[in-house]
């Protein structure tokens, strides 16, 4: 089971004091990827022009640009709630950047009240994000929200 609260702590330590923000999205991406067990990517889209562009993250290359709507990240922002998909082929219009992905998780990001883009982390185990994963990645996201 992750601990999150450490989770947390790290990248607060990480980010503490560092304006840039390709810098903390690069570190957030990879704690998540070396903590985190069982994920094949995991990273960053920020709405940009209306729509979501890739940021930094871990994993393989991944598709640039998604539409507000479209995809899992895409629904996130639209819907403005966390997304837990436990079989992203059963759900509607998800957009396969690794075929090994089988399940996803996306969280928006809120920066002075607005959407300014998701997290999102895929698996290639069914089912792997639990209620508790979605609550310690959204404290992992209010943590990062501080320094955006
Ligand atoms: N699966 C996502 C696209 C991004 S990749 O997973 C990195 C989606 O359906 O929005």
């Amino acid at each position: 089971m992750t601990d999150y609260a450490s989770l947390c702590a790290q990248l607060a330590a990480l980010t503490d004091g560092i304006p840039y923000e390709i810098a903390n999205l690069a570190n957030a991406s990879a704690l998540l990827w070396q903590t985190l067990p069982q994920i094949n990517w995991a990273g960053f889209y920020k709405m940009t022009d209306g729509q979501l562009v890739l940021g930094p993250f871990q994993g393989k290359p991944a598709c640039i640009l998604i539409p507000l709507g479209k995809g899992v990240c895409g629904t996130a922002v639209q819907q403005d709630r966390t997304l837990l998909v436990p079989d992203v082929h059963q759900f509607p219009g998800h957009i396969a950047c690794d075929c090994a992905s089988n399940s996803e998780i996306v969280v928006p990001i809120h920066v002075n009240g607005e959407i300014w883009g998701v997290l999102d982390i895929d698996s290639p185990i069914f089912d792997r994000f639990t209620e508790e994963d979605k609550h310690g990645l959204e404290q992992f996201v209010k943590t990062l929200e501080t320094v955006l």
